[in-house]
């Protein structure tokens, strides 16, 4: 089939260099003749295009997409809550219900007469790209978290900002806990995957990381506090993913599940430093680095792959394939079938070589 008119999508939670794959894909589609539409929100442009004063599809000409590379954020906008398939609906009484509106989606695609899109999203997003592929969209999805926690690509994009964000935060909490002789806790990123605090951790000299992983042994953390102490370092510091939990205990969540959205974590930095406090008498502060770090510029190897992983969708497109998701198999960027990209999710293997060395740096991991 021949192509004409793509639409793009962002969908989920944003990441560093949404807006570099959203250039690639409108120069390399402009380059082979094509039209790019940008769907606003996930597919909310679509569905709702009333709530759209300047259009819920927008033409993206090359123009639009200028000087965008560097730009945190997307320019599109993105929703967590707009799963077509599962579409939460709020009713009278506050609750919500679940509608699916793939029907009318797929009949917006066809009125629009677009003929293929880029899905560009986390482990959520490709799932949807699955589904509406399987109803007969033909789609590559773009993979990004800044979690890092996609199995099949070696790297999403927005991860290297995240840790770059979160070592250069540990880097300047180190001079102020030394100054104060204090415990410095700092909770970052990472719902089921321990990567953002692994390689910031590591890389920031951090004296203890807490990630999903390996649920903690808070007795364990305060003897690893104290050994610092008897060797003369006064202060510490803490590294704890939001999604780290001490040993037979869930996550700490800061608001339950609702309208098909996920528990939103939080809060296990403070009941970390709460009990250091406690069982070792120094003083802590607790430090949540959060959405910073899904903020901000992307750094240049997040440009990079981005770009490549937009210019790839449309390649792939133009090869004919579909139902595939894009991924980083170094030196290379490969196609994934989209069924494929999220049967598993990718979690710190506890014998990686990341690991190893932080046990011999002499980290403690709370076990
Ligand atoms: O998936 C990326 C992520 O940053 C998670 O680490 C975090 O739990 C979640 O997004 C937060 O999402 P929201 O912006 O909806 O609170």
């Amino acid at each position: 089939m021949t192509i004409r008119k793509i639409a793009i999508t962002t969908g989920g939670g944003d990441a560093p260099g949404l807006n570099a794959v959203i250039r690639a894909v409108v120069l390399a589609a402009h380059l082979r003749g094509w039209e790019t539409y940008g769907i606003r929100e996930g597919y909310d442009g679509l569905l709702f295009p009333e709530r759209y004063p300047a259009g819920g599809l927008v033409r993206l000409l090359p123009d639009a997409v200028r000087g965008i590379t560097a730009l945190g954020g997307t320019i599109l906008g993105t929703t967590n809550r707009g799963n077509p398939l599962h579409y939460p609906v709020r009713q009278l009484d506050g609750s919500y219900t679940e509608t699916d509106l793939s029907a009318p989606l797929l009949q917006a695609f066809a009125l629009h007469e677009l003929d293929a899109l880029v899905a560009v999203g986390g482990d959520g997003s490709m799932e949807i790209a699955h589904a509406l592929a399987q109803k007969g969209l033909r789609i590559v999805g773009v993979p990004k978290t800044i979690d890092n926690d996609l199995a099949q690509t070696v790297i999403t994009f927005g991860f290297d900002t995240a840790v770059s964000f979160a070592t250069e935060a540990i880097d300047r909490l180190h001079t102020t806990a030394a100054s104060h002789r204090r415990v410095m806790v700092v909770e970052v990123m990472g719902r089921y995957a321990g990567w953002i605090a692994l390689n910031s951790g590591v890389s920031g000299s951090a004296d203890v990381i807490l990630i999903p992983e390996i649920p903690y042994d808070m007795e364990a953390v305060a003897q690893k506090i104290r050994d610092c102490e008897a060797f003369g370092q006064r202060h510490a510091i803490v590294v704890v993913a939001e999604g780290a939990h001490p040993k037979g205990e869930g996550y700490t969540i800061k608001e339950g599940a609702h309208a098909g959205h996920a528990p939103r974590l939080g809060g296990v930095g403070e009941h970390v430093a709460a009990e250091i406090s406690l069982l070792t008498g120094k003083e802590t502060r607790t430090v949540v680095l959060g959405h910073l770090l899904r903020g901000g510029s992307p750094t240049t190897f997040d440009r990079l792959v981005a770009l490549r992983f937009g210019a790839a969708a449309v390649r792939a497109l133009a090869e004919g394939q579909e139902n595939v998701m894009v991924a980083l198999d170094p030196p290379t960027v490969k196609y994934v079938p989209l069924a494929e990209a999220t049967r598993r999710m990718k979690t710190v293997p506890l014998d990686c070589d990341t690991m190893l060395t932080a046990r011999e740096l002499g980290i403690c991991f709370g076990d």
